[in-house]
């Protein structure tokens, strides 16, 4: 039966890494996966991540099962944090998930329990993994116009002349801010004409926010969200801890659905309990409760918000920087876009065949898309990467 399996196509961003570790020369430069990096190139453990390392390692005493959809301490911290009092609390169901991409998959499981014949729509570009999800699991899908390659922002005529055939029930997802893998962020007007047409038209939104804080603050890149969400009778948001709170590997996320009233919340709680159960029972419990321990501590939330804070200005510095570099070098403002975007990527709209010669010739390994991690060129790294991306350039 087996010989029925074909060779799976390698991961677009997982097969970079691997590329990436196999290359030798010293000089080289990892733009692949979205992880933060320090100066020199490490992935740091976040100083108060750490701290409620030591407090739950003292004061730990079981390991037995925790419940189904996860701890309170922990689900209503995340709620806060990403809603904070746009709906009343008691409207929103929530499911503690391992990461964010299992905080999809089970908003796309909850989806196919009620509405399994419905399009999701997905933007073009997207993360790839909302792509073959949806796809995996049997979901109609339906892509729309998100990127305008020549201004490297948001088409928001194209997306929203898109949006125009978008029919009741629909799933209609949206990146809630440090759109990946572009670095172009809807604007809030459009949030808000978005917003009304969810509205008018039925659809159900919903949204995946991996990245909050690394754009322009928690509350400012949780504002789109939460401004929707105070409006829409129904919605679903995905959240990761990977990326602000430095879980990658521990795999900390929460799936959340905003229903019309606090009987019908209830209602749908139970059902995402299930849900984990017939997935896999129960998330992992220790990021989820280092996060807990953070969020619901003042001095070590602080802390962590002032080390999120630190990255953030980090990545804007670095963002700065590239595209002054970039002007400099290429003598042309092709890539000023760069200090606009937000968030941990920006797409730089190289042909493949220059991003295959960045990285063969230079060793810089940036996705196939030409989307880099920002993150990576700390430590003086956007030098190097400007001179190389100016040579590839000009002989192109
Ligand atoms: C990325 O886009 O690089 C991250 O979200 C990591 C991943 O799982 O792909």
């Amino acid at each position: 039966m087996f010989e029925k399996f074909t060779p799976a196509k390698a991961d677009p961003i997982l097969g970079l890494s691997k590329l990436f570790n196999a290359d030798p020369r010293s000089d080289k430069i990892d733009l692949g996966v979205g992880v933060y990096k320090d100066d020199s190139g490490n992935t740091p453990i976040m100083r108060a991540v750490k701290k409620a390392e030591a407090r739950l390692h003292n004061e730990q005493t079981s390991k037995v099962y925790t419940s189904l959809p996860g701890p309170e301490l922990f689900r209503d911290a995340m709620r806060d944090l990403v809603l904070a009092d746009a709906v009343p609390a008691e409207r929103v169901a929530t499911l503690q998930t391992p990461g964010g991409t299992g905080a999809i998959r089970q908003v796309l499981e909850s989806v196919k329990m009620i509405n399994p014949d419905c399009t999701v729509w997905i933007s073009d570009p997207s993360w790839p993994t909302h792509l073959s999800m949806a796809t995996h699991m049997g979901f109609k899908t339906r892509t729309y116009p998100y990127f305008d390659n020549k201004t490297a922002a948001v088409d928001t005529a194209a997306m929203m002349a898109a949006f125009a055939e978008l029919k009741a029930g629909d799933l209609l997802l949206l990146h809630g801010c440090c759109h990946n893998p572009t670095g172009a962020n809807i604007d809030m007007d459009t949030w808000k004409a978005i917003t009304d047409l969810v509205i008018e038209k039925g659809v159900m939104p919903f949204v995946d926010i991996a990245y909050q804080g690394f754009g322009d603050g928690l509350d400012e890149d949780a504002a789109p969200l939460r401004h929707m969400a105070s409006r829409v009778p129904e919605m679903y948001v995905a959240a990761s801890c990977s990326k602000n709170f430095g879980l990658y590997r521990d795999r900390v996320g929460i799936a959340m659905l905003i229903a019309k009233d606090a009987a019908t919340a209830a209602v749908v709680q139970g059902n995402l309990a299930t849900l984990n159960r017939l997935n896999y029972s129960f998330a992992p419990d220790h990021g989820a409760a280092l996060v807990a321990i953070i969020l619901n501590d003042p001095a070590l939330r602080a802390e962590w918000m002032q080390e999120l804070g630190e990255m953030r200005d980090t990545m804007l510095t670095i963002r700065q920087n590239l595209a002054d570099a970039l002007r400099q070098q290429c003598n042309s403002d092709r890539f000023d876009f760069i200090a606009e975007h937000r968030g941990m990527f920006s797409r730089l709209g190289l042909a493949p065949e220059l991003v295959d010669r960045l990285r063969d010739q230079h060793g810089m390994y940036v996705v196939g898309d030409s989307r880099i991690n920002i993150a990576g060129l700390a430590g003086g790294r956007y030098q190097p990467f400007a001179n190389a991306v100016a040579q590839v350039v000009s002989v192109s």
